[in-house]
């Protein structure tokens, strides 16, 4: 990575833009010049990057000139209005939201997984949900040596899931029940202090909801495997902002668990946690600010002689949403992807 490039966020106030911040600065990104976006509500406030001030602007039609990539995170109906805008100015866009994940145009990119799909990007790349990320990274390496027939997961997702405006909320609805006052649920949609419920995005007709089918269609579009079949139960935990997953993984064939151990341990992006000894296995409170996704009680189903039983935590801002985009931005520079075909401005 030897270019400096210009970077724009677009949504650099919410909880991921900060994380966007951090990193870049973390990673030493080549950054020419960082342009700040947001809503009209923020235009004017300052941002401390590299103990520089950067004043946050609104997002506007000519808000992309001499842009080279928009770190977007502003969520679906934003991405939507801007993408396509700042792709015709010349950028490309690395989208956090759920907008174009599924275009058949848009590489959906895990650089652990899949980088080879930014090759053929057109403008946008999407990186994927969270509990898509989280889970992909971690079974990835055991799909690459015996292909997996067939996950069933369960999601324990942190508050942070909803922006920072839930992470606050969380805080305060613990405080207000400690002090034996009423919580008040505004963001998200029921009190999540003490509480938990089932993942609160849109219901379909077979019962699941949109959060759920992410994980069954991104899962696939990453892998390159249409054939897996996923079943995901999502849920809201009183976490503020790492999650965990439970993953069932059925094989063709039995996968020896001691030949799964060695495989994720070597991983890249995943660290093994596992004592068992002391029974002391990934945490949220570990996973919190740390970049690789920690996998342990690895085992053998017992009702099932092709299946293996894991656990994961995973920092939700870091690998699954900031960091998995500045490693997309990266393996850009890195393979110097980042000139846009005439095709792009057609998306
Ligand atoms: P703002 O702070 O001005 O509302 P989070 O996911 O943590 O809630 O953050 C959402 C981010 O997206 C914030 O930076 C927010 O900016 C930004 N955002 C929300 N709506 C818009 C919009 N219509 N145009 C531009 N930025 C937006």
């Amino acid at each position: 990575m030897s270019k400096n490039v210009n970077i724009a966020i677009l949504g650099a106030t919410g909880a991921v833009g900060k994380e966007l911040l951090e990193l870049l600065a973390e990673r030493k990104f080549p950054i020419k010049n960082l342009k700040l976006l947001a809503s009209p509500r923020s235009a004017g406030s300052t941002v401390t990057f590299k103990s520089q001030e950067i004043i946050v602007e609104a997002v506007q039609d000519n808000s992309f000139e001499d842009v080279d990539i928009v770190l977007a995170s502003a969520g679906g109906s934003t991405s939507k209005a801007w993408a396509k805008k700042a792709v015709a100015a010349g950028a490309v866009v690395i989208d956090n939201s759920s907008a174009f994940r599924m275009d058949d145009t848009v590489p959906l990119i895990v650089p652990e997984i899949n980088p080879e799909a930014a090759v053929n990007h057109q403008g946008i790349i999407a990186n994927p949900n969270c509990t898509t990320i989280l889970m992909g990274v971690a079974i990835y390496p055991l799909h690459q040596i015996q292909p997996i027939k067939r996950v069933v997961v369960a999601t324990y997702q942190s508050a942070s899931g909803a922006g920072a405006r839930a992470m606050e909320e969380a805080k305060i609805q613990a405080r207000d029940i400690l002090d034996g006052k009423e919580p008040k649920a505004e963001i998200l949609p029921y009190p999540i202090a003490f509480n938990l419920f089932p993942h609160n995005s849109p219901l379909d007709d077979q019962g699941y909801c949109e959060e759920e089918m992410k994980m069954v269609n991104e899962t696939r579009k990453i892998f390159n495997s249409p054939e897996i079949r996923v079943s995901a139960t999502c849920v809201r935990v009183p976490i503020l902002r790492a999650h965990s997953e439970t993953v069932n993984i059925e094989f063709e064939q039995p996968f020896p668990v001691e030949k799964a151990r060695e495989l994720i341990a070597a991983a890249p992006g995943v660290k093994l946690v596992e004592d068992w000894q002391s029974n002391y296995f990934p945490m949220p409170i570990d996973a919190t600010g740390q970049d690789p996704v920690l996998v342990g009680r690895i085992r053998q189903d017992i009702s099932h002689d092709c299946g293996l039983e894991l656990w994961l935590c995973g920092d939700q801002i870091r690998k699954g949403a900031a960091l998995n985009a500045i490693q997309i931005a990266e393996l850009l520079l890195d393979k110097n992807l980042l000139s846009v075909s005439d095709s792009a401005v057609s998306v």
